[in-house]
């Protein structure tokens, strides 16, 4: 008998109705849904249930539990990568064998891929942004301690992240989990990233019919250049005299700016206790969303929590006499929760994703007040953004 094991996290379906005795390429399942992706080396397809939409992506037992496993650690420690629910193996098959395997994860609602960001109209503005968000989810994974082997465009999913973009990442099939990264494989994954990210641009090139010479085959060189200021930005040893400690809670709200934790300081006195030296230890990008989550119990992006924090502070402000927390709470019985109401009730491509259309209207409602001179309350920025009819997002 062709009997699958499975093993599949709680809350999610057991998976059993779909037809493991066969291969992932010949399934044609009711369940199937045709949505885009990248390009892949490994047959994916998507299947919608109750509980959500789920990738099935069919690899070897071998590295299927390998992969299950990773990505359950990165989840631990909030890394930005897919959610895996489950691993399955055909005994039947050898274990490293393509097909004896399977992972599950969690489709990654309103991402897109490099092709369509690339393609659109506004990637020429949007070009900082992508980079940047490249750079940054490698600095984030290797502050986390993750050596990624296979970084690509094709390997990340991209979306709308407040005003910006973010990147998760999809693939960890070559990944590995170390308490600290050396500089040395930093560079070997560095190295990695650069040759595929050339390998895409080629790729690109070649499909729209150019010469390689019209290719951007520099831009993961671009790519590591940002990273690396990142990098040092974030672990670089500053000395201070002993009497400018202020700079030391400088430095960290530079690092919370940038959405990183600060999880531990090393100072060493230097020159006879003149100056100081200052080490930190930076942890994952998760500031913005810890605060905005134990403030107020909102869940979003870390860059969302920001823009969404901003608006809390707003609030806060013509409302002195309120404590923090009942602050916090009024914000979001009287603002927050109305508005994605009226959000969602819109019904078009503004309410897909009601945090990010939250942030969205933030914006508009900056916008607004900055156009007229005078803060606009809700309501009235609420009726305009209704009679714009644009779609929230930007490309
Ligand atoms: N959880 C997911 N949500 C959305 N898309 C996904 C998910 N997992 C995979 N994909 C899509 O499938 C493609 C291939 O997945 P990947 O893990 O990179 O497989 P491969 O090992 O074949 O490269 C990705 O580029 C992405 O477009
Ligand atoms: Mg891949």
């Amino acid at each position: 008998m062709s009997t699958p094991n499975l093993r599949i996290r709680s809350g999610h379906p057991d998976f059993l109705d779909l037809p493991w005795e066969k291969s992932l390429t010949e399934w044609d399942h009711p369940r199937r849904l045709h949505l885009p992706k990248g390009i892949s080396r490994h047959e994916v397809r998507f299947f919608g249930y109750d509980t959500g939409v789920y990738a099935v992506k069919e690899i070897s037992a071998r590295t299927a539990l390998h992969e299950f496993e990773i990505l359950r650690r990165l989840e631990e420690i909030e890394a930005p990568s897919v959610v895996p629910v489950g691993v399955v193996e055909r005994p039947w098959i050898d274990e490293n064998d393509e097909q004896s395997g399977a992972v599950i994860t969690e489709y990654l609602r309103h991402a897109f891929s490099y092709r369509e960001l690339l393609s659109g109209p506004g990637f020429g503005g949007r070009r900082n942004q992508m980079l940047d968000a490249f750079a940054l989810l490698l600095v984030e994974l290797h502050l986390l301690g993750c050596y990624w082997g296979d970084c690509s465009l094709s390997n990340v999913l991209y979306h709308y992240d407040a005003d910006q973009i973010a990147v998760t990442m999809v693939d960890a099939e070559t990944a590995e989990l170390v308490p600290r990264l050396s500089k040395g494989r930093r560079e070997d994954d560095l190295a990695i990233m650069v040759e595929n990210v050339a390998g895409g641009m080629a790729d690109i090139a070649a499909s729209r019919d150019l010469d390689l010479d019209h290719a951007d085959l520099a831009l993961g060189e671009d790519i590591a250049d940002r990273y690396r200021n990142l990098w040092v930005e974030l672990t670089h040893d500053e000395v201070i005299p002993v009497d400018e400690r202020f700079r030391i809670n400088e430095r960290i709200l530079r690092i919370n700016d940038l959405g990183f934790e600060v999880e531990d300081l090393h100072l060493t006195a230097e020159d006879g206790g003149h100056r100081l030296r200052i080490g930190v230890t930076v942890g994952g990008r998760t500031f913005h969303q810890h605060r905005l989550r134990a403030l107020t119990g909102v869940e979003a992006s870390d860059e969302q929590s920001r823009q969404i924090l901003n608006d809390l502070s707003h609030y806060r402000a013509n409302r002195e006499e309120l404590s923090p927390e009942i602050a916090a709470i009024r914000w979001r019985a009287e603002q927050f929760e109305p508005m994605m109401a009226s959000l969602r009730s819109l019904g078009d491509l503004r309410t897909v994703d009601p945090v990010q259309a939250y942030c969205d209207f933030l914006h508009h409602r900056y916008l607004l007040s900055a156009g007229l001179g005078r803060d606009v309350p809700n309501d009235e920025a609420f009726e305009q953004w209704v009679e714009e009819g644009q779609p929230g997002y930007p490309i």
